[in-house]
């Protein structure tokens, strides 16, 4: 098969590799119809990470299931599904609860497995023509009948719709709230979706890319366009110098400062002056505990001079993590089945598997329009 695979920093190719197949009685094998490129690709795809070279990218997925292992109940040939990003078992203590982004099983020794990812077990991506989906009752969400019909926005549930969604559950969004959004990527919009399906009051973007922040607009949301304190002073203006009931972290440790030069703690910071005393903060933006390529002493061992004693001050809190997917797609599908959501309006880009690698130097450049990019292999 056809397959996205990592060759080294900002290296990567189309190569025929091995098909993927069944391997246990509980996996099925899906044929890919659309897989997404993510700004977590990218943080491997710069070298930034222990992702090895070799490896197939690709954690959005969504496609056609055709063979399922022995052991697989529920699912047919000819279903179509969508996968979370984590691999989850179903049957561990962190799964049982509905936190599948911290499963035990799928990535022994650690919590938490994805496809295609760092640090994330062993399980390859989905830019491929086929992928191997273990625990596959668990994992793959059965699409409702337009499925086809809907594919563009059914694919955002493999990731950054419930991302986005996850985000504003951790940071305690209610309606009426107000909510500052950092980074408008494809996670900081779909957080800014997920806030005005929620009945926000009003929904800050913060990002310096016109196109992005157009893109906001367009979702109902407010852009400002700035970054640092710059940004901080405009969100204070527009909330009578209160700030927001709560914030999102959408950006990650790849952030940068008001000089464009990469600073871990710039929007944990800004997060802190800009959300009001008591107010909460949800981290989805990645963080690492080694970055040996950091600018900073303190950033190369995942550490970072973080404003503790006004976030104390304030008696904030943060909550941080991978998405846990499955708690939320079920939901979320509904909401698109029903015309209420339309996280495939941030698509940029349909491109085939033959164009991803130049996609991703795009993407990776954040060259304007480019947004996200599905493949279609
Ligand atoms: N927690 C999860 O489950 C999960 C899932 C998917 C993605 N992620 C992570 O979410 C983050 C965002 O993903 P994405 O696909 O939207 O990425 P992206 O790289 O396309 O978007 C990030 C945006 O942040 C902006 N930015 C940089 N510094 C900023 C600052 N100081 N203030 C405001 N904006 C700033 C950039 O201009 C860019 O537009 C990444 O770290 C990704 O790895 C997490
Ligand atoms: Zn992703
Ligand atoms: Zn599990």
């Amino acid at each position: 098969m056809k397959a996205i695979v990592y060759n080294g920093p900002f290296d990567v190719s189309v190569k025929n590799v091995p098909d993927a197949k069944i391997v246990r009685p509980t996996d099925a094998l899906i044929r890919i119809t659309t897989t997404n490129i993510c700004g977590s690709d990218l943080h491997m795809y710069e070298g930034r990470t222990s992702f090895e070279q070799g490896r197939i990218f690709g954690h959005e997925n969504l496609g056609e299931v055709v063979e399922v292992g022995s052991g697989v109940e529920r699912l047919k040939v000819g279903d179509y599904v969508c996968m979370p990003f984590n691999v989850g078992c179903g049957f561990c203590e962190n799964c049982e609860r509905g936190l599948t982004g911290f499963c035990l099983t799928a990535n022994p020794g650690t919590a938490g497995a994805a496809y295609g990812f760092a640090e994330m077990g062993e399980w390859e991506g989905g830019q491929a023509e086929l992928l191997r989906v273990p625990f596959a009752d668990f994992n793959c969400l059965l699409l409702p009948p337009d499925a086809v019909e809907k594919e563009e926005d059914y694919v955002m549930l493999s990731d950054i719709f419930p991302t986005g969604w996850h985000a504003t559950e951790l940071a305690g969004l209610r309606p009426g709230d107000s909510v500052a959004i950092y980074g408008a990527g494809p996670v900081g919009l779909m957080a800014a979706h997920s806030a005005i399906i929620k009945g926000a009051s009003q929904v800050f973007v913060v990002d310096t890319h016109p196109d992005r922040l157009a893109l906001a607009e367009q979702m109902g949301a407010t852009g400002i366009n700035a970054v640092g304190d710059a940004a901080v002073q405009q969100i204070l203006d527009l909330t009578d110098g209160r700030g927001t009931d709560c914030g999102c972290e959408c950006v990650g440790y790849q952030c940068c400062n008001q000089h464009g030069h990469e600073d871990n703690s710039a929007t944990m910071n800004s997060l802190v002056a800009s959300t009001k005393a008591t107010g909460g903060i949800g981290v989805v933006g990645v963080f690492i505990p080694q970055d040996p390529g950091a600018a900073s002493e303190l950033a190369k061992v995942g550490k970072m001079p973080f404003d503790f004693g006004s976030f104390w001050f304030k008696g904030q809190s943060i909550r941080t993590g991978q998405a846990n997917v499955k708690a939320y797609n079920r939901q979320l599908a509904r909401l698109i089945a029903t015309d209420k959501a339309h996280p495939a309006s941030i698509i940029s880009h349909r491109l085939s598997l033959a164009e991803g690698p130049e996609a991703y130097r795009h993407f990776d450049d954040r060259d304007a329009g480019w947004t996200k990019v599905i493949l279609k292999p």
